[in-house]
């Protein structure tokens, strides 16, 4: 009897211990520890037993069996279901290698770096940094600029008004500047010549995005107005910031145009070391008007500016295909620069 409960206890353990699933052990469970067991059947048959000695030591025999293959079982159940949880956490887990796997510095933004060395190189060519305000008065933007009542780039098709109306006033005289223009008008009525400032800034416009275009840019304004200043400054200027920006084998020319508030205009154009142009901005001789508005006499100053925009700039000197690529702020692209 004795010999019978051990065989059928070891068998038990063997297949406790080939269980590959936790549905098989459950199932063992059943099947061995069960009223139909083996092990229980050994127990039922102890009563045939002759003497009270040998059903003591046979009845103790098979609770111990019981007891092994009990605790067998739970070993294994435990063992399959760790496997199971790492199998479930290797399956589901996810790739974050890309976010956080490679701590890097972060670093500005392709626009924020070229309006930095616009800045530096104008500085270094004896300019100052002058500001004014994102949201501005039509005088200022337009009215100033020699851009009169009934010009067609103060039409609300070009331009967003802001709905505001000051104290006393009425509204449709308040927009989110369209150029960084007005900074001529602010600074020249803040300072005495003579000036030289660049003005870098946000500009907005009733645009559309496209590949070319957002209705938020940045510009950067240049003005100088000093005694007996002359096209050819200006031509001076552009070229000696060309070769300071881009290098010594960009050179640059202007084009006759036209902008309301400078006389003669251009535009002015650089040229790639391999010979292709490319149309970077507007310039000119600061309008007597403009100089008027701003309290200058243009009997006694002259001057010069330009504008262009450095969003442009960047996408042309980084060879971006899409200019609303600059302001999804997908890091794979701002990566890259
Ligand atoms: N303000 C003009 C524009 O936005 C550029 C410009 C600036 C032209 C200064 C001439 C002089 O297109």
């Amino acid at each position: 009897m004795i010999d019978d409960i051990r065989a059928a206890r070891d068998a038990a353990l063997a297949q406790v211990d080939a269980a590959e699933s936790l549905e098989s052990v459950t199932a063992l469970d059943t099947r061995l520890l069960g009223k139909k067991g083996q092990l229980a059947n050994l127990k039922k048959q102890l009563g045939t037993l002759a003497s009270i000695n040998e059903k003591k030591a046979a009845g103790q025999a098979v609770n111990e069996a019981m007891d092994a293959v009990g605790v067998a079982l739970d070993t294994r159940r435990a063992v399959l279901g760790s496997a199971a949880l790492d199998a479930r956490v290797l399956a589901e887990r996810i790739d974050l290698t890309e976010h956080v796997g490679r701590p890097t510095r972060g670093h500005a933004h392709l626009v924020t770096q070229a309006w930095e060395r616009l800045e530096d190189v104008f500085v270094g060519l004896g300019f100052r940094v002058a500001e004014g305000p994102e949201v501005e008065t039509d005088w200022h933007n337009f009215e100033a600029l020699n851009m009169g009542e009934g010009h067609p780039a103060r039409g609300e098709f070009d331009t967003l008004f802001v709905d505001y109306a000051p104290e006393g006033g009425e509204s449709g005289h308040t927009l989110l500047r369209t150029h960084t223009s007005p900074v001529q008008i602010r600074t020249m009525l803040e300072q005495d010549p003579p000036i030289y400032i660049v003005a870098p800034g946000r500009v907005f416009r009733r645009d559309t995005p496209d590949a070319t275009h957002m209705p938020v840019f940045h510009q950067i304004e240049g003005l100088v107005v000093d005694r007996n200043i002359t096209m050819a400054h200006l031509a001076g200027t552009i070229e000696a910031f060309t070769k300071a920006f881009f290098g010594s084998g960009w050179s640059s020319r202007l084009r006759p145009s036209y902008f309301p508030f400078t006389e003669p205009s251009a535009e002015f154009d650089i040229q790639r070391p391999d010979g292709s142009w490319l149309e970077l901005g507007g310039c000119g001789m600061v309008h007597p008007n403009v100089l008027r508005a701003g309290g200058i006499d243009p009997e006694q100053w002259s001057g010069f500016a330009f504008g262009f925009g450095i969003d442009r700039m960047a996408v042309m000197r980084h060879q971006v295909g899409d200019i609303r690529d600059m302001f999804t702020n997908d890091i794979r692209f701002l990566e890259q620069f």
